[in-house]
């Protein structure tokens, strides 16, 4: 739960993303990702964090890596862990986790997508944070993986959240770093 009762939930994207080729692909998981940004989402008050993949094999892969840390030895070793871990949830596409939130929550989430791209309808950090304490949303913020979203998940969004741009033209972030800052900057008390 963040400001005034709105909900954030958060889910990393694995497909519909694009290549190095600009085709549209279903890119793999990494388990950096699962932990690092469960760590952040737990930091920051996010009520879930969704992994999204179609590939079934991997959704075995990431269910099986959190059993590990919520029910299995790693939650025994490591309790900050499975603390974090806990906020994880696989789902098969973006319209399934959209049901999932509806079903809980009785509201369909505001959605925001992020991109390295600044796009002609953009807003701010500041006036997103506005919007998110003066509205009674949910929101469910997007994150992609390869060489960013699909365009038709950023079109189709709510919102499209300024790119995090550094000091200097390098712009490569990873998603971990990326998803770490935009948290800090919207939710940080
Ligand atoms: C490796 S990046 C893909 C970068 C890709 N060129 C793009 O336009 O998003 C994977 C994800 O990290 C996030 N990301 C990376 N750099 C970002 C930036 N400068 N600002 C906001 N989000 C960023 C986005 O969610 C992006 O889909």
């Amino acid at each position: 739960m963040v400001k005034n009762g709105s909900s954030v939930y958060l889910a990393l994207v694995h497909y519909p993303v694009y290549n190095k080729s600009n085709e549209v692909i279903a890119s793999a998981v990494t388990n950096l990702d699962i932990h690092d940004i469960a760590r952040c989402a737990k930091t920051y008050g996010i009520s879930k964090y969704y992994i999204v993949t179609p590939l079934e094999e991997q959704a075995v892969l990431v269910k099986k890596i959190i059993r590990h840390w919520t029910d299995g030895y790693g939650a025994k070793y490591n309790s900050d862990r499975q603390r974090a871990l806990e906020l994880v949830d696989v789902k098969d596409d973006i319209a399934a986790l959209v049901e999932d939130i509806e079903k809980k929550t009785a509201k369909k989430p505001k959605i925001i997508v992020t991109a390295a791209k600044k796009y002609a309808k953009s807003i701010s950090y500041l006036d997103l944070k506005e919007v998110i304490s003066s509205r009674g949303d949910d929101y469910l913020l997007l994150f992609g993986t390869g060489w960013g979203l699909e365009k038709s998940i950023i079109s189709s969004a709510d919102y499209i959240l300024e790119p995090v741009i550094g000091r200097t033209d390098y712009n490569h972030l990873s998603v971990r770093s990326a998803v770490a800052i935009i948290l800090d900057r919207l939710f940080s008390k």
